[in-house]
């Protein structure tokens, strides 16, 4: 059996995240012109930006999973200000460097899928999320064994608003859509002894919380 979801032993109050300011950014900053179930507004990337709302500016500029050599963080405007609570938890995160991270706003039904993983192939579970609204106890994200297994939605608590969910083995997706709901997405190229270390620390804490398939 592996680890398909686990809450996050790291602390963050979900509460410290003004819900005005988080609505109005995504509303003023999603990238523009991108096909996907959900409004999209990057607030860190490692690349120089011109434009925040650019697809191409955001998604085609990265190198990948790969470490970059000049290894920078560059924050959109506005955000050290008014998320300082998000930009402190980015730190605490096991990656060796951040590719980005995104707030995503779910408007449609997100169906089972996975997504591109680690080419670096780190333990799994290896994508790191966080429920930034009041969503606990939520009914929309699940996990599920396959395609068409039956889907699991687990119990994102108030205390642990940070998970974790394999990507690589398992799937995903997110249904209903619920009023208002906001992730943050985090990607990098993980630091794969502090990854496991953190999981390991966090499904034996939560285990009651913990999906195994
Ligand atoms: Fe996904």
């Amino acid at each position: 059996m592996k680890v398909a979801y686990t809450p996050i032993d790291i602390e963050f109050d979900s509460s410290t995240v003004d819900k005005v300011q988080l609505l109005s950014f995504i509303k003023n900053n999603y990238v523009k012109d991108l096909e996907y179930t959900s409004k999209l507004a990057p607030i860190v990337v490692r690349h120089k930006v011109n434009d925040w709302r650019s697809k191409a500016d955001i998604f085609g500029k990265d190198v990948g999973y790969k470490l970059s050599d000049n290894y920078k963080l560059y924050y959109a405007p506005g955000i050290e200000e008014t998320f300082p609570t998000i930009v402190k938890l980015l730190d605490q995160l096991p990656y060796k460097q951040l590719i980005g991270a995104c707030f995503n706003l779910h408007q449609n039904p997100l169906y089972p899928h996975q997504d591109e993983n680690d080419t670096n192939m780190p333990q799994t579970p290896e994508r790191y999320n966080v429920l930034l609204t009041e969503h606990f106890g939520q009914d929309s994200f699940f996990v599920a064994k396959t395609r068409t297994s039956e889907k699991v939605y687990p119990t994102i608590l108030k205390e642990a608003p940070v998970y974790s969910f394999d990507n690589r083995n398992f799937y995903h997706g997110a249904d209903p859509v619920l009023d208002n709901r906001v992730i943050l997405v985090c990607s990098g190229i993980l630091d794969d002894e502090r990854h496991k270390e953190l999981i390991r620390r966090s499904s034996e804490k939560y285990k009651n919380y913990v999906i195994k398939f």
